[in-house]
């Protein structure tokens, strides 16, 4: 860490303590507080993850880091403030919910923050430096990764709000990428304290292809795969504070499908069963997926519910698995 990385990680210690309190206790800060109310956070949780408000001001925190003798223009590269065209700086957070983002030693690194009206864009994240690098970064991993370890399992989530919805539910084993896709440095990471990753991203188009493509990654570096089935169109936290709970845990968490089970699904959409072209194109597609299956036992499970479900003889099915196997090998 050097001197302006220190000055960085200084800053943003001083202003996770400021948000929060202005969250707290200022005037401007209760509307942001019936916000999260009103989303179904707890007083608990909004302590535990040090959630803030940037005040409704052009440099209420250019000011504030000016008297703690912070360099504007350093913090400015931290993307806390921002340089005007008449060259003044100006608050980069402005009327925004503060959500800190911590590296896995607990320090803060990162902002996101997000709008309490209908202000562009939804998410304001702070911009990549040497410090925060969302390539990397995994929302909670620092608070997470005890439970992680000690279940053998981690939750991937696509923000923080479903985040911390999941941890009021109890479900504590839960991470999020940050608006980004999962990267292969976040699948290796999690590689080395888990085997098993449970993708709960949101049920609407984009988290299901973001589902695949994670699924992808996570093949790649070994992982053994869930995957949670929410309703469509809803986001866990949504699910959460509609249903509860345990029935989050009961039914979506606990009862999570497999990969293949998944990817039956998701693949279904691109095809109109309907038609004898589609469904054996469907059909071939599968064979494709089981024959990458590690165990014999998957294998063979999944191709006789094949064979079942189009009514096709297993010993055919079986055939092209074996003939897929060995170009594969
Ligand atoms: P989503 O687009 O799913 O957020 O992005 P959302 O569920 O609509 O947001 P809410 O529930 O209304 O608040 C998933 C996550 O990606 C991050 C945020 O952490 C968000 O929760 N994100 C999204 C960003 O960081 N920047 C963005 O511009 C958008
Ligand atoms: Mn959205
Ligand atoms: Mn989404
Ligand atoms: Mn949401
Ligand atoms: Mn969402």
């Amino acid at each position: 860490v050097n001197n302006e990385e220190q000055a960085i990680l200084d800053a943003y210690q001083w202003l996770v303590k400021l948000y929060h309190h202005l969250l707290r206790h200022s005037k401007d800060g209760k509307k942001a507080l019936e916000y999260l109310y009103s989303r179904g956070f707890s007083d608990e949780a909004i302590d535990q993850f040090q959630i803030g408000y940037s005040p409704t001001s052009r440099d209420f925190i250019a000011q504030f880091l000016e008297k703690k003798g912070f360099h504007k223009q350093v913090m400015a590269n931290a993307g806390l403030l921002t340089v005007g065209n008449d060259g003044n700086y100006f608050d980069r957070f402005q009327a925004r919910v503060i959500f800190p983002i911590r590296n896995h030693l607990g320090k803060t690194i990162g902002f996101v923050g997000r709008t309490i009206s209908d202000q562009e864009p939804k998410y304001l994240n702070s911009p990549e430096s040497s410090l925060f690098k969302k390539s990397k970064l995994l929302y909670n991993f620092d608070l997470a990764r005890s439970e992680i370890r000690k279940k053998g399992e981690v939750i991937l989530f696509e923000g923080s709000a479903d985040v911390i919805a999941a941890h009021q539910a109890g479900v504590t084993n839960g991470v999020a990428s940050l608006g980004t896709s999962l990267t292969e440095s976040h699948a290796s990471l999690l590689r080395r304290y888990v085997d098993t990753v449970l993708l709960c991203y949101d049920g609407d188009n984009a988290g299901q292809n973001a589902t695949y493509k994670a699924i992808q990654l996570l093949k790649k570096v070994g992982c053994t795969i869930k995957v949670a089935a929410l309703p469509h169109n809803y986001d866990p936290d949504q699910f959460i504070q509609e249903y509860g709970s345990d029935k989050f845990r009961a039914q979506v968490i606990e009862t999570a499908d497999t990969e293949m089970v998944f990817l039956m699904k998701y693949l279904k959409k691109n095809f109109n069963l309907k038609l004898e072209g589609d469904r054996l194109q469907y059909v071939e597609r599968v064979i494709g997926e089981i024959a990458q299956l590690e165990s014999s036992i998957e294998r063979d499970h999944y191709l006789r519910e094949l064979a079942e479900e189009f009514n096709i003889a297993y010993d055919a099915l079986s055939q092209e698995l074996k003939s897929r196997m060995r170009n594969i090998k």
